[in-house]
């Protein structure tokens, strides 16, 4: 059987993110939210949570921008998307009211096989060709993906305890 065949190809497509992919965000959401092993935050916690929530509450507004990685049978594996946060009620990445916020998660499964890395290049990519010209994320340190941001682009412009805040050009 061929790769592309095979149901745990690792070949996948990307495409925009639809107000019909509420759930799933909110599953990545939910993955970002608990990278850290042991920690188990429930669904129902990030989404009553109003320093999580606001970055999936009311998906998709008209400012809203993602993408979604779609596995061979159709399945999503993974998703990126930003979300535009103001002064009043900022994110744990806020930079300004014109700087949206990126959140992004792979399915466990799927991870290690390049995804997470094209999902952040075509939403970097997509923003550029929108005219949004920079944005910001949160990492905690220890988490792996920080690696990630680095190496597409993304630098440290404050340190938190445990944290960074990063923000890229886009491009
Ligand atoms: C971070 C994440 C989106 C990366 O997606 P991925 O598909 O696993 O990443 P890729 O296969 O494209 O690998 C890209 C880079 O991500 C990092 N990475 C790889 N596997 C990872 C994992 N299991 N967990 C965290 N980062 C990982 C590495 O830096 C890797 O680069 P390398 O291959 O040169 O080592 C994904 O691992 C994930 O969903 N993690 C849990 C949720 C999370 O931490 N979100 C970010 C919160 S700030």
């Amino acid at each position: 059987m061929s790769d592309t065949l095979s149901p745990m190809s690792s070949t996948f497509s990307l495409r925009a993110a639809e107000p019909e992919d509420y759930e799933f965000l909110t599953d990545m959401l939910l993955e970002a939210i608990n990278w850290l092993p042991g920690r188990n935050f429930s669904r129902e916690r990030i989404l009553t949570d109003p320093e999580i929530s606001h970055y999936i509450a009311g998906w998709r507004r008209h400012d809203d921008l993602g993408v979604i990685a779609v596995g061979q049978d159709g399945q999503p594996r993974g998703g990126a998307w930003l979300r535009y946060l103001t002064s009043d009620d900022p994110g744990y990445g806020y930079v300004s009211d014109d700087e949206p916020e990126l959140t992004i998660g792979v399915r466990p499964e799927w991870r290690g096989q390049g995804t997470g890395r094209a999902l952040l290049r075509e939403l970097i990519r997509t923003s550029h060709r929108q005219g949004i010209k920079r944005i910001s994320l949160s990492v905690e340190r220890a988490n792996r993906a920080m690696q990630l941001y680095i190496d597409e682009g993304f630098a440290v412009v404050e340190q938190l305890q445990d944290t960074d805040t990063m923000v890229v050009e886009t491009r």
